[in-house]
């Protein structure tokens, strides 16, 4: 057995936003931060506000509306988005169903730190930093609903996929400015990849189906819905374990050059 953890999302510590309409529990990596947020339905839409850095939109469960620059995008389960830095946003969620959706920053937000603060593994954070407000009392939006959503929002099921180590597994990347995401697709029964390492860390979410994780030679389970992360240097390697298909999701950042090929479909980069 590992010492090493994958925790269930809805394990993490979670705070009360928005009024409590919101529930928010955080997971970082050395350079990026990842938030959960469950939404209720019938949350307002909150107040736009903007902060200097950009923000990856992964909505897992339920629908939400994100306005960027008033042009509103409907976000469904399984799809994608970016805020560019400096754009004004909100967004709400639409139904009955309470959304699921998690945001990534990269570098860690320093006003989201106490949110991760169960990571022993990082120092505590230190209060006075600035905080971008938001606040659910708005009026109705007034943007522009966009029908054609085309470079805005993406479902990952959809993204341009690429097969890794003939056939084993597939792969498709989305990036921010400081961040790549990765989503591998890995079938069941596939033989063990050969361990490898790198000088950055990764966070490993866990979309769907059990992964058995290998880091330095030790065996941990990642059930659906998890996050584990694998500290920079670190030998490892992963598969499918048991009889589902696994997505998992992970997170890089600074964004890897060796896999920004595989997001030149993004076309707001060069
Ligand atoms: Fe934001
Ligand atoms: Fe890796």
């Amino acid at each position: 057995m590992s010492r090493r953890k994958a925790l269930r999302w809805r394990d993490l510590p979670t705070k009360e936003v928005l009024d409590g309409m919101m529930h928010r529990a955080a997971y970082r990596s050395d350079e990026a931060l990842l938030t959960f947020n469950w939404i209720e339905p019938g949350m307002p839409r909150w107040m736009p506000h903007s902060h200097p850095f950009d923000q990856i939109v992964i909505t897992v469960r339920g629908t939400q509306i994100l306005e960027i620059e008033n042009e509103i995008l409907r976000c469904p389960a399984g799809s994608i988005a970016r805020v560019p830095a400096n754009a004004k946003h909100t967004g709400w969620p639409e139904g009955d169903e309470q959304v699921l959706n998690i945001d990534v920053f990269a570098p860690p937000r320093p006003d989201y730190l106490h949110f991760a603060a169960h990571q022993s593994e990082y120092p505590q954070p230190e209060p006075g930093y600035p905080v971008y407000h938001q606040n659910p009392r708005a009026a109705p939006p007034g943007g522009k609903w966009m029908e054609d959503t085309t470079g805005l929002l993406y479902r990952w099921e959809d993204l341009p996929k690429t097969s890794i180590e003939g056939g084993k597994m597939e792969r498709a990347a989305f990036r921010g400015d400081h961040t790549l995401l990765s989503f591998n697709w890995v079938p069941p029964h596939t033989e063990r990849m050969t361990p490898h390492k790198h000088p950055f860390d990764q966070l490993v979410l866990v979309m769907s189906g059990s992964l058995a994780l290998e880091i330095e030679g030790e065996v941990t389970e990642c059930p659906p819905e998890s996050i584990i992360r694998i500290p920079a240097g670190a030998t490892h390697t992963g598969w499918a374990n048991g009889d589902e298909p696994v997505l998992n999701l992970d997170v890089f950042a600074p964004a890897r050059e060796d896999y920004l090929p595989l997001t030149k479909y993004q076309k707001d980069y060069a």
